[in-house]
C-alpha cells in the first residue's frame, strides 16, 4: 500500500542528520513513557492506544445513533462544541467535503457548528436559516460546563423543541460528555437524551477518535471505519518497538525540538489544499494547548498556499529569521481537471496546456520549498498519497503521539491547559457569575480605576 512519509532533507542545511540521530535515546524513552503511561500528565493517555482499543460496541451504537439520526430525513446536523470539542470533527469533515456541499443538492446532512465562539449575529443567523431545514443536534462537552456551547445550547435546543414538539426534539439530540459528571451530564439524563461517553483518561484536543468526532462524522456519511483504520495502522507503525530510525511521529517530534533549540521558535503548518484549513486549526489547537506553557513551546501557526503566498509569503521569505514549515502535501486529487488549449493564447498559458491542474501546484509546491529553505526557511515535508478518510487517520494519530514526544522533550505536560481558565476566571467575573464575588469586586476596581 502507498504510505504517508516524513522527508526531512530540507532541513539539513539547520540540523544536521547526526544532530537528529543523537535524539534517538531520548526520544524513544519519551515513547516509551507514553505507551508505558509512565510520564507527565499520565492519567489523560487514554488517547495513545485509542485507535486499537476502540469497542466494536461504540463503533456499532454510533453507526447506529448517525442512521436513526439520518432516518429523520435532516439536512443539517448541528454540532455543539468548542476546542477539542469541534476542530477535530471541522478538520475531518471539511476535507473529506465537496469545496461547495453547502450550495448543491443534499446528499448527507451538512455538519454546521455552534457554540464555538459568542457571536450574537452568527446564532441568530443560524437560527434563521434552521427555520427552513429539518435538523438534528449533538452537543458536546467534556467537562460539561463550558459557556459557549452551554449557551448555544440552551438557544438551540429552544428552538428544536418549539419547531418538533419536546418529544420529538429529545430523541434528535445526542449528548457526549463525561460518564457521570458536568451539567451536561445531568441535563441529559434528566431529559432522557441518548448519550455517549468521553473517556476519563482522553483529553479534548486527543478526543476526535472517540465519538466526540466519530458520531457526528457518521451522521454525515464518512466511513468512521477507515478512519480508525489509519489512526490504528500509524498507532502500530510508531509503537514502542519501533526503533526512532523508523518512527515518523519521534522522527518529527526530534527535528522540531532541535530546530526549537537554535531559535526557530515559530512553526507553520502548511498546507496547497484549501480543503485542510481546518486540519491546520485542529493541529494548531493540539500543540498550541500542549506546549504553550511553562514560558516555553514553539508557536503553532498555518498557512494556506498559494493563496496566502501572496499574503504572508512575504513575510516567510523575507521576515525576522525565526520560522520553519512543515508542509502536509497530497499527492494525488481526487478529481482530474487539465490546462485547456486556448487558440489565441492572449493569457499566454499555453505552456501549461494539457498539463493537470495539480502539476501547476506541485511546481509551486516545490518551487515555494526551494525558495523558503534557500531563505533561510527549514523545511520538513509530510506527504500523504490521497486525501481520504484512512490518511486523515494516520495523520490525526501522526501529530498526537508526535505532540506527546514533543512536549515530554520539551519538559511540560502535554495533557493540561491550565492557562485557559484565566481568561474565563475574569469573564465570570465581569459577567457576576455567582461564587465569584470577591473576583467581582476586584476585577471592577482594575477597570475603574
Ligand atoms: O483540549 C481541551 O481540553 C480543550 O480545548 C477543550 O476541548 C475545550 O476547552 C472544550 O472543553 P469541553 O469539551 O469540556 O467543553
Amino acid at each position: 500500500m502507498e504510505k504517508m512519509t516524513l522527508q526531512l532533507d530540507r532541513v539539513y542545511s539547520f540540523v544536521s542528520p547526526e544532530e537528529i540521530e543523537e535524539m534517538k535515546e531520548r526520544l524513544e524513552a519519551h515513547n516509551l513513557a507514553l505507551q508505558e503511561k509512565t510520564g507527565k500528565g499520565n492519567d489523560f493517555l487514554g488517547w495513545v492506544n485509542l485507535p486499537s482499543s476502540i469497542s466494536a460496541s461504540v463503533l456499532a451504537d454510533t453507526e447506529e445513533t448517525a442512521q436513526i439520526l439520518r432516518s429523520k430525513k435532516i439536512e443539517i446536523l448541528i454540532v455543539v462544541g468548542i476546542g477539542g470539542s469541534y476542530l477535530g470533527t471541522k478538520a475531518v469533515a471539511d476535507a473529506l467535503s465537496d469545496s461547495f456541499s453547502h450550495l448543491k443538492p443534499i446528499t448527507n446532512p451538512l455538519i454546521i457548528f455552534a457554540g464555538q465562539n459568542i457571536g450574537e449575529d452568527y446564532h441568530a443567523e443560524l437560527r434563521d436559516l434552521l427555520q427552513t431545514k429539518e435538523w438534528a443536534m449533538l452537543v458536546i462537552s467534556k467537562s460539561g460546563t463550558t459557556t459557549e456551547p452551554a449557551l448555544a445550547f440552551r438557544l438551540l435546543k429552544q428552538d428544536l423543541e418549539e419547531k418538533y414538539g419536546k418529544t420529538e426534539a429529545c430523541t434528535r439530540i445526542v449528548a457526549i460528555t463525561d460518564a457521570s459528571r458536568g451539567a451536561l451530564r445531568k441535563l441529559a439524563v434528566s431529559e432522557g437524551y441518548k448519550t455517549f461517553v468521553i473517556p476519563d483518561d482522553v483529553g479534548g484536543r486527543y478526543s476526535v477518535l472517540t465519538p466526540v468526532g466519530l458520531v457526528a462524522l457518521a451522521v454525515a456519511g464518512f466511513d468512521i471505519r477507515a478512519l480508525v483504520k489509519g489512526a490504528v495502522d500509524m498507532e502500530v507503525a510508531s509503537g514502542r518497538d519501533i526503533p526512532f530510525e523508523n518512527n515518523l511521529p519521534a522522527r518529527y517530534a526530534a527535528v522540531r525540538n532541535l530546530l526549537y533549540r537554535k531559535g526557530y521558535g515559530v512553526e507553520i503548518l502548511v498546507n496547497f489544499n484549501p480543503k485542510l484549513h481546518f486540519f491546520s486549526e485542529w493541529w494548531k489547537q493540539l500543540y498550541g494547548e500542549s506546549e504553550g506553557k511553562e514560558n516555553k513551546g514553539i508557536f503553532p501557526a498555518s498557512v494556506d498556499f498559494t493563496s496566502d503566498l501572496h499574503s504572508m509569503g512575504q513575510y516567510i521569505q523575507e521576515g525576522e529569521r525565526k520560522l520553519f514549515e512543515t508542509v502536509i502535501s497530497v499527492q494525488t486529487p481526487d478529481r482530474l481537471l487539465k490546462v485547456p488549449y486556448d487558440r489565441e493564447n492572449l493569457d499566454g498559458l499555453n505552456f501549461l496546456a494539457g498539463k493537470r491542474i495539480d502539476e501547476v501546484n506541485k511546481m509551486a509546491e516545490l518551487g515555494t520549498a526551494i525558495a523558503h529553505v534557500d531563505g533561510g526557511v527549514p523545511n520538513l515535508l509530510i506527504t500523504i498519497p490521497r486525501l481520504n478518510e484512512y490518511y486523515l487517520g494516520q495523520l490525526i494519530y501522526f501529530f498526537e503521539l508526535a505532540c506527546g514526544i514533543s512536549g515530554y522533550e520539551l519538559g511540560v505536560n502535554p495533557f493540561d491547559q491550565p492557562g485557559v481558565e484565566a481568561y474565563k476566571k475574569n469573564m465570570f467575573a465581569l459577567l457576576e457569575k455567582p461564587g465569584f464575588e470577591a473576583e467581582t469586586k476586584a476585577i471592577k476596581s482594575r477597570i475603574q480605576a
